[in-house]
């Protein structure tokens, strides 16, 4: 489960964030969002920089902006561990790969609701995992796209075992299963564990969903 800070309660961060590691969580998702590649704006640098001292999750940041390349380094610096890049944003993905590599932070290319898997098929060798947008990024929650459930599918037959294959938005009880079973192995959810009055309770009770779907 990688739970989306998107959803938190943006006064009390820390208390929200310490009730998903307390509870086992070991990857945070942090949404951040320009107002350019997405018609809204999130959060930026300082607030990683302010949660990394606190936080020993691995801090999994999407980035949902128009140029990757000129920003990766401060969210690095940040302490960020991994950063996703839209593969929609650029016509030279395997610069920003090599750029985000060379700052020692692990990869990710993103695909949108509408980009087809052979968008990603010369660079899906080079990523450490690839992200599978179920919602149109830019809000929490909104309702699961079930057409991403194909296209894990077809995601997961491109990779190797040890690559990953993240699916994000709409991700609840009713429709974790489904992309658990497709070969989704990270899971974000933002409003299905933040947006609960029992954050914690919400997400073993999601990781519970994922692993029976899987048996
Ligand atoms: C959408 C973000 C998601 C969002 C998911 O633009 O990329 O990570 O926080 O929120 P839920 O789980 O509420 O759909
Ligand atoms: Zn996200």
């Amino acid at each position: 489960m990688a739970p989306s800070l998107l959803a938190a309660d943006f006064a009390r961060l820390i208390d929200d964030v310490s009730k998903v590691e307390a509870a086992g969580c070991e990857i945070l998702h942090l949404d951040i969002m320009d107002g350019h590649f997405v018609p809204n704006i999130s959060f930026g640098v300082p607030v990683i920089e302010k949660l990394r001292p606190v936080s020993k999750m691995f801090f999994d940041t999407h980035l949902m902006i128009t140029d990757p390349i000129k920003y990766a380094e401060p969210f690095v610096k940040a302490g960020s561990d991994l950063l996703t890049f839209h593969i929609e944003v650029t016509n030279e993905p395997r610069r920003v790969i090599e750029h985000i590599r060379s700052l020692g932070a692990n990869v990710a290319v993103c695909l949108n609701p509408d980009t087809p898997p052979a968008a990603i098929e010369s660079i899906v060798s080079e990523v450490d995992m690839v992200l599978v947008m179920s919602v149109w990024p830019g809000f929490g929650g909104q309702k699961f796209m079930p057409s991403a459930v194909d296209k894990l599918r077809q995601v997961r037959a491109m990779l190797r075992p040890d690559q990953r294959l993240e699916v994000d938005g709409g991700i609840a009880p009713a429709t974790i299963a489904d992309c658990a079973r497709a070969g989704a192995d990270t899971l974000v959810a933002g409003s299905a564990v933040f947006g609960q009055p029992d954050p914690a309770g919400a997400m073993h009770e999601l990781q519970r969903l994922a692993e029976a779907a899987c048996r």
